[in-house]
């Protein structure tokens, strides 16, 4: 089933969340878990302290993502308006050219164990090397089951840290399908002793990375000239992608733009959201200062052709997956492991950079935002069905969004 859906975003809530479930073949419990109050008081009590409700944000789909020649519907939870729009336009112009293509490597995060009080780190350092495949048994007999669907501790690299008289361990696990916090942490502090008895100092850290460069995801695509808005608009996102590329105060609400698609789908996943974002902004600034995470160049055709690479840690399974609308946003993403995953969010940041980037060399960013902000206010301002479209409509026209406006609007239209 293709996800190019036009109108989706005239229909009822019933209409769209048919097109949903036939699209992702979800049953009624799943649709009744995301219409309801899916998660109870028990189960939020069981997943953080001292809870006395739960914080609901809407949860939307973007339309249009074809990766990989596969199609994909998005589950989006976020409070910004104009995010899903933004993606599903973005991936209604990646479509005309193919759609988005990717890659990524093994999902493989860092444990980092610190030794302290070495005389000798460098010395250290040869030491634990020669022990690598004792350190990897021992980290790998903390998790048969990783181990059994072919995860686990794959190998180790040392960073010695010579002024501080310290190095860092840094064990590299394949986690597959989960995010990896559990998993690692727990090896790191089952390796440490061994550490200590190695070299003779003393750990005191025990914890995952969140900078996760062997935890990869890529993705690219063609965005075609003339649906963006022609050559000028072209030229002009190039430009603004230059500014980005070389001025860490754009570079920032750049990435924050591309942050936009990924944590939203991260969100609607019960994905550790901050965990990402840190993993992301450090990636941008791994050659020492802060810069983009996407790409743009012109082709010989005269079209965009746009990419990006980012750390993603997230699972498929494990951690808070199992949610209720977690469990059901996982199946209209319909991503079957933590690679694919990653790659969906590559695409999905993308989109969402390209769309804010297009928007901003064109028609600027508020014109989008003025009209899902103008059916908020008319619908404050008592407008109801069909009635909230019109008043918003004349607001946007006369180019003052305000309650008093609107109801003024109301009035007349009444008459
Ligand atoms: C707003 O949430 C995101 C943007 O500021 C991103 C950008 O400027 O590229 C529109």
């Amino acid at each position: 089933m293709s996800s190019r859906i036009p109108g989706f975003y005239k229909l009822s809530q019933e209409e769209r969340l048919k097109i949903v479930k036939e699209f992702a073949k979800l049953s009624d419990e799943d649709i009744e878990a995301i219409k309801g109050k899916a998660l109870s008081f028990e189960a939020a009590n069981r997943m953080i302290e001292n809870v006395i409700g739960t914080h609901e944000i809407p949860l939307g789909v973007a339309t249009n993502f074809l990766i990989n020649g596969r199609d994909y519907l998005i589950p989006m939870a976020i409070e910004e308006p104009s995010v899903v729009a933004a993606a599903s336009n973005a991936a209604r112009i990646a479509r005309i050219k193919g759609g988005f293509h990717t890659s990524s490597s093994d999902p493989v995060m860092i444990g980092q164990i610190q030794i302290t009080d070495l005389k000798t780190p460098y010395y250290a350092k040869m030491q634990i090397m020669e022990k690598k495949e004792e350190i990897l048994r021992i980290a790998n007999d903390q998790d048969p089951v990783l181990v059994k669907f072919g995860g686990g501790a794959r190998d180790i690299e040392v960073r010695v840290f010579e002024k501080e008289k310290m190095i860092v361990v840094h064990l590299l696990v394949d986690v597959r399908d989960v995010m990896g916090a559990n998993a690692v942490n727990t090896m790191a502090e089952a390796v440490a002793p061994f550490l200590e008895k190695i070299t003779g100092g003393s750990a005191v850290l025990r914890i995952i990375s969140n900078l996760a460069v062997y935890r990869i995801a890529r993705s690219r695509a063609i965005f075609d000239a003339e649906a963006l808005g022609g050559e000028r608009v072209v030229n002009r996102i190039l430009k603004a992608y230059t500014l980005a590329k070389v001025d860490p105060f754009r570079a920032t609400t750049h990435n924050k733009g591309i942050m936009n698609g990924i944590t939203a789908v991260v969100s609607a996943t019960c994905n550790d959201t901050r965990a990402v974002e840190a993993g992301c902004h450090a990636y941008a600034s791994r050659n020492g200062s802060y810069t983009v995470l996407t790409h743009y160049e012109k082709n010989e055709d005269g079209d965009l052709v746009g990419s990006i690479e980012i750390p993603t840690a997230v699972g498929v399974i494990g951690g808070a997956t199992k949610h209720p609308i977690a469990r059901v946003s996982l199946k209209i993403l319909g991503v079957k492991t933590s690679k694919e995953f990653g790659e969906v969010l590559a695409s999905v940041g993308l989109a969402q950079n390209l769309a804010a980037l297009r928007a901003l060399s064109d028609e600027g960013i508020q014109k989008g935002h003025m009209k899902l902000h103008a059916r908020n206010i008319a619908a404050m301002a008592g407008a109801e069905g069909e009635m909230i479209d019109k008043v918003a409509e004349k607001m946007v026209e006369k180019g003052t969004i305000r309650v008093d406006v609107a109801k003024e609007i109301l009035e007349e239209l009444k008459k």
